[in-house]
């Protein structure tokens, strides 16, 4: 491996750009093998010399969270797992708890853990409002035409469970958690991603809410 990632540096330093694209495109691939067996080590049992406590403390056996401010991460995609932990450390997705453990963890680790939690099996949350549940249902399902905001089942899929590699999965969240999210795109501690901002920019709080509650019980 290493001698290898020596290598291609240095040829990199003596080929044209064109065989250059090739070869980081060889080198992306190569990083990108994931090894989920790894990723569950690091879920369970964090990385003590590093200061990173176990994920399973907060988020969780297998990516299931029990408490609504924590996210449930069991089969979210592997590569928006990645994003995640690559944008907390950035900053560009700012929280203090997971910006610090982020800013401890690989590269490598982060597409460990993504491939680990995209292998679990996800215990869905549950929708609670009654009241809201029409409404979260038609800004889902078709979005809100009059303010331009577009149906989430485009992106996200008909049962929440999104569309590899690009759209996350989102149903079966925490309604808590996914309300967190969208008024964190709106007021921009969550600037990730600009499509997700300019959408939660033209939604009101009571839309948000609905949603949110909405798609805690999509299946
Ligand atoms: C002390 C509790 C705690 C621990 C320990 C913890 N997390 Fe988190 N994690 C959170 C909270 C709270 C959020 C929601 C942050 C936000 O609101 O943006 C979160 C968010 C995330 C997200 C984003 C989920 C999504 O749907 O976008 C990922 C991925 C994640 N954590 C992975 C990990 C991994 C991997 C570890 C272990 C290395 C870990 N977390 C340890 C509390 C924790
Ligand atoms: C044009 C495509 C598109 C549409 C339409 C869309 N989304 Fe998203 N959404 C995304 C993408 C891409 C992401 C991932 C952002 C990132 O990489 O951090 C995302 C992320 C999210 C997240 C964060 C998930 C998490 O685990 O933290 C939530 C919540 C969300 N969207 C809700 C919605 C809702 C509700 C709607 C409808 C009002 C909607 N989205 C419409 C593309 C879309």
């Amino acid at each position: 491996m290493n001698r290898i990632a020596k290598l291609l540096g240095v040829m990199a330093l003596a080929v044209p750009l064109g065989a250059m694209t090739g070869l980081a495109t060889a080198a992306e691939q190569a990083a990108a093998k994931a090894d989920p067996a790894k990723g569950e080590t690091l879920y369970t049992q964090g990385v003590p010399d590093r200061n990173v406590p176990a994920c399973f403390s907060c988020h969780g056996t297998a990516g299931n969270s029990s408490a609504a401010v924590n996210p449930k991460l069991a089969g979210q995609m592997a590569d928006y797992t990645h994003k995640q932990l690559v944008d907390f450390k950035a900053k560009s997705r700012d929280n203090p708890i997971m910006s610090l453990y982020a800013s401890a963890l690989t590269d490598q680790d982060m597409r460990d853990i993504g491939a680990y939690l995209a292998k679990q099996q996800l215990k869905p949350a549950t929708a609670k409002n009654k009241e809201t549940i029409e409404q979260g249902q038609k800004i889902y399902r078709g979005g809100i035409a009059a303010k331009g905001i577009p149906a989430c089942a485009g992106c996200h899929g008909p049962t929440g469970a999104g569309i590899p590699a690009q759209y996350p999965r989102i149903g079966g969240q925490y309604s808590e958690y996914t309300e967190a999210q969208l008024v964190g795109f709106r007021q921009g501690t969550r600037k990730n991603n600009s499509v997700m901002s300019t959408i939660a920019a033209r939604m009101s709080d009571a839309e948000i809410k609905a949603v949110a509650d909405y798609v805690a019980g999509v299946r």
